[in-house]
């Protein structure tokens, strides 16, 4: 869950910090990728070297004397999220209050992703109005707060205060990534399909994979078991399972199999409707004279999984050209829930761009238009409408 994951450790002034390194490790260990951004006080308690030798970056010390020009935004914005451990009392107060004076909460105020805190101070600290009026305006703020524990503190007192363990500040932040889709299982397809001529030449088309990959990636963002079925698996975002794929035959065999461990299914890829049906086994030479290729129907895979027993909640992409009228016929008659026309022949839709215009189509002919769109917003829409008619409806 933690796969490629960005994540900022905020590391103030306490004798817990040194938990703090052990944290960025096991972050490291699950794939996430850790910087580390360090209070005055915290670098008495740790020394810089220790986290730079444990992430392999440096941490952020100061706003001045390095070749980063605005350490504070830079880490801000690279964060998908900033957590804080151990946060002392100082540092929630200087959080709560809107201070920015030091680098760490300056990182804070500047930041958009979400600000996880891991309180660590003695009893006393924790227990004054001060600190829980503070701690009231964090979680009014939107900031989420793990622990303290109860334990030993430091100089042989013992009570609540105590840094919460890593493995339990690092459960908060998967929970933090866990989404809406969390504990659905996902298959997208993407691409287009190569179906060979020879072992040099094929028969293909322009897609060049963005919408499925974009689909696939937001899914498991939002936290998906997701498996994407693709022509170009080296666009795939992390965090997905990629299973590599050529022909349309291959493409069928990959997604058919793995039918009953799915529960939702998007078809984005552009399959090659026909293919040579007599593919050599050498290369064809010219000087054979004009070769003849015969072609043949590829398998449906949407049909298959139309038609298989338990399917999945079933979306089909349909690239048209011109009017969308020939994908208002395949809602009704492919066998689908939901039907994404697009017409390739636009400018910036379809094939190729970064971009997308996209009509949601049902089997009963209604149409929803969404403007020109990135198609990770196309992506992220998607999965708000999958989302809420699959939940209405439950019939899948
Ligand atoms: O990859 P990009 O460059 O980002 O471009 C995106 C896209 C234009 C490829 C995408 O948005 C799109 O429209 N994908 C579907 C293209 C297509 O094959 O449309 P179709 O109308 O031919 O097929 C309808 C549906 O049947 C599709 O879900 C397709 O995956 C599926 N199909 C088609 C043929 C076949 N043999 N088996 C299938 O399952």
């Amino acid at each position: 869950m933690l796969e490629g994951r960005r994540i900022v450790l905020g590391v103030s002034g306490g004798v817990s910090a040194y938990k703090s390194a052990y944290l960025a490790r096991r972050l490291i260990e699950r794939g996430a990728a850790v910087r580390t951004v360090m209070t005055a006080a915290a670098n008495k308690f740790l020394g810089p070297q220790t986290l730079a030798a444990v992430t392999g970056v440096a941490p952020v010390t100061a706003f001045f004397g390095t070749e980063d020009e605005s350490p504070h935004t830079n880490l801000a914005k690279w964060a998908e999220i900033v957590v804080i451990a151990p946060a002392t009392a100082s540092t929630i107060s200087r959080i709560a209050s809107g201070l920015s004076e030091d680098v760490l909460t300056a990182t804070v105020l500047a930041t958009t992703a979400p600000v996880l805190l891991a309180p660590a101070m003695h009893t006393e600290m924790w227990e004054h109005p001060a600190t829980q009026r503070n701690i009231e305006t964090l979680i009014d703020d939107g900031h989420r707060i793990v622990g303290p524990d109860t334990g030993a503190l430091a100089g042989g007192d013992s009570g609540v205060g105590r840094l919460t363990e890593p493995e339990g500040i690092i459960e908060e932040i998967e929970g933090v990534f866990r989404g809406d889709l969390d504990g659905w299982r996902v298959l997208v397809t993407a691409g287009g399909t190569r179906e060979a001529i020879d072992p040099v030449r094929f028969i293909s088309n322009r897609s060049s994979g963005k919408m499925g990959t974009a689909v696939a990636a937001e899914a498991a963002r939002r936290g998906a078991t997701v498996t994407l079925v693709t022509t170009v698996p080296d666009l795939a975002a992390p965090g997905v399972e990629v299973v590599g794929v050529e022909s349309a035959a291959q493409m069928a065999e990959a997604v058919w199999s793995r039918v009953q461990k799915i529960d939702v299914a998007v078809l984005a890829a552009a399959v090659a409707d026909f293919r040579p049906a007599d593919s050599r086994e050498e290369k064809l030479r010219r000087s054979d004279g004009l070769p003849e290729v015969h072609l043949e129907s590829t398998p449906d895979i949407l049909a298959g999984l139309a038609a298989a027993e338990d399917r999945p909640f079933l979306v089909g992409f349909a690239a048209e050209t011109g009017s969308l009228a020939g994908a208002v016929v395949k809602a009704k008659q492919k066998g689908v829930d939901l039907l994404i026309g697009n017409d390739v022949s636009k400018e910036g839709s379809g094939f190729g761009s970064d971009t997308n215009e996209v009509t949601l189509i049902t089997p009963d002919g209604e149409q929803e238009r969404w403007p020109l769109l990135s198609k990770t917003e196309v992506a992220s829409r998607l999965w708000d409408h999958i989302s809420s008619v699959r939940t209405l409806g439950g019939s899948h």
